[in-house]
Parts: C-alpha cells; structure tokens; sequence
C-alpha cells in the first residue's frame, strides 16, 4: 500500500509474524530507507511493491534489494533477477505476467481497496486464471479478505497465498492517519471511482465515502466527465513534482474543488486530506470493526489455515 500507509514498521510486523510485509511505493529515498529499518526490525523476507506507471530506475535499484518484488498497474516486465510477482485484474494480464517470466500473479477482484485493475470478482477471476495457467502456477488472491474464514476460503480454492489491503489499513502500525482508520471503523459503503486521478489519470480506485465524495460522486459514481478529462488532459503531472512542490499542493486540496490527487490521508500528510483526499478501503471494510496489531492480525488470520 503506497503513499505511505504500508512503511517500515507495518511490514516488520507482519513479516515478523510469518506473513510476507510488503513495502508500499515511496520516494526512492524513502524506500531506501524503509527498507534499510524494516531489515533491522525482522530478519524475515520482506517485498517491495513498484506501481509501473510511478517507478523510475530509482526505485527498481531499492527494490532488487528487498526479497521479493510485487508490481501493479502497467506491462509486466521481468526487472529483476530476484522473485517477482505482477498483481493482475484480468485473465489477459495473468497470462501476459506470466509469459514475462513473473514467478507468480496475484489475482485482484474487483472488490479490492485502493487501485483496481479489472472487473471481476476475486474468486470467479481465480477461477479462471487457474483454469487457463498450468497447474502448480502460484496464484495468490487479493480483494474482500478480511478473516480466517476469507483465508481458508482463497487457500480451498486454489490459492497459494492471500493478499489482504484493507485489514493492514486499519491495523496500529499502519501509516494511514487515525482519523482515516476511526472513519474505516464506520464504514459500511464504498464506491468505486476514478475522482481522486490528478496525477494518476483513467484508474479506477474504491474509496470510502467522505466529504469530496459525497459531494462529487452522488450523480455519477466514476466522477463528473469534466473532472477526469481535465485529469487526463494533466497526466501523470503531479506525481512527477518535487516532493516540497507535492506538500504544498496536498495543503490547498480541498473537498469543494475537485482536483484531487491520488495520495490518501497518513500520519505525516496535512488533515485537509480526510475529507478531500481518497479513503481507499475494499468493500470487506463493512466486516472490520477494530484497529489492531499487526502480528495478532496475521497470527489470526492464518490460525484457519
Ligand atoms: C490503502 C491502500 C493502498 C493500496 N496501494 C497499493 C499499491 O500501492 N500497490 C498495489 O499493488 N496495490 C495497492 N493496493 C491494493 C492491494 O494490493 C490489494 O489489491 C487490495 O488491498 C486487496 O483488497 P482488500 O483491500 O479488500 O484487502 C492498495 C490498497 C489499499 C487499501
């Protein structure tokens, strides 16, 4: 989880506790340095995720360091000699990750939080990926787990491992702002929309409702027209400023101007962010009604099994 949710002591934790941690995207300074406090909390493997569209050389020389690499959003392409895992939304992007020599997909449904890549539930997608690669082909299954029963589930249909975003928002080491985790404890909706795309344009993300949602998104669930074609027409603009030029541009964002960048509300971005940033969360947020340790949640979830 990028932006600054998953950091450091959210992935020491659950590797610590025999899951595989998972660094989210960062400056690559940032990365560096995560991945540097990460190794001095566990000696357990930890990943690092590159989203394509955002990685640069930079990041892929922080990430060949980390244990595994886990890529999302663009063509896959084997970048590193170590293990690599694409996590796909489609049949075709399974099939394309693995023909570009990835060790294993994670196959995302569309019930997942943050970005979502295709359209098909997470087990109907399974299915098909498993129907269509060789058997032994390791699948692991993102999207709507929340429990030890949602683990045992992924695992009897043919997962090899599961991927879970949205219980890890709402644990105590994770970076998203309190606020944002006490409003994930409330809530019971989520909307799939492309609203918060400056930046990151014509990519679909499923949010919790606040302030810029309710008001933005009661008409139109992906946004005004006028919204996205004047995010398109910007591109990938903002996400390549300096990162001062960044800060400053999150502290003017506000709900009542729908020009809203990708970055959610964590712990060092400004608090305008919770009602006018995006409150990623997957639709198994109506389950999770606590913020826990990391450990515990992982030693929890993987007692079923
Ligand atoms: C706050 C948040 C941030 C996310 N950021 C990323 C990311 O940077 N890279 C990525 O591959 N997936 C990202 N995802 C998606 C997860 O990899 C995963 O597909 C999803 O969380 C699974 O669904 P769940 O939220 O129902 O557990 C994010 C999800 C959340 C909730």
């Amino acid at each position: 989880m990028g932006g600054g949710v998953a950091r450091w002591g959210l992935a020491a934790a659950v590797s610590e506790a025999g899951g595989l941690g998972t660094l989210g995207i960062l400056s690559p300074a940032g990365l560096a340095s995560d991945l540097k406090k990460a190794r001095a909390a566990t000696d357990k493997p930890i990943a690092v995720n590159l989203l394509l569209n955002l990685a640069r050389e930079k990041h892929w020389e922080v990430a060949r360091e980390a244990d595994v690499v886990v890529t999302f959003w663009g063509k896959p392409r084997r970048r590193t000699e170590g293990i690599w895992l694409h996590q796909c939304g489609s049949l075709q992007e399974a099939v394309a990750a693995r023909a570009a020599g990835a060790d294993g997909v994670i196959v995302q449904g569309v019930e997942a939080g943050g970005h979502v890549r295709g359209t098909t539930p997470a087990f109907e997608l399974l299915d098909q990926v498993r129907a269509a690669l060789p058997d032994g082909y390791p699948l692991l299954l993102a999207g709507g787990i929340a429990d030890a029963a949602d683990v045992r589930r992924a695992l009897d249909a043919g997962a090899e491992a599961a991927v879970l975003g949205t219980r890890f928002v709402m644990s105590d080491e994770s970076g998203a702002r309190t606020a944002y985790k006490q409003r994930l404890m409330e809530s019971r909706e989520t909307v799939l929309t492309e609203l918060f795309g400056l930046g990151w344009p014509d990519a679909t993300h499923r949010v919790a409702w606040n302030e810029a949602a309710d008001r933005w998104l009661r008409d139109d669930p992906l946004g005004p027209r006028w919204v996205r074609l004047a995010n398109r027409a910007a591109g990938p603009l903002l996400s390549r400023l300096p990162d001062s030029l960044q800060g400053s541009t999150l502290k003017r964002q506000s709900a009542s101007i729908p020009f809203l960048s990708p970055q959610p509300p964590t712990s060092n971005t400004p608090p305008n962010l919770l009602d006018s940033g995006p409150l990623y969360a997957g639709e198994c947020v109506a389950r999770i009604h606590d913020i826990r340790p990391a450990g515990e949640l992982v030693r929890e979830l993987a007692d079923g099994s």
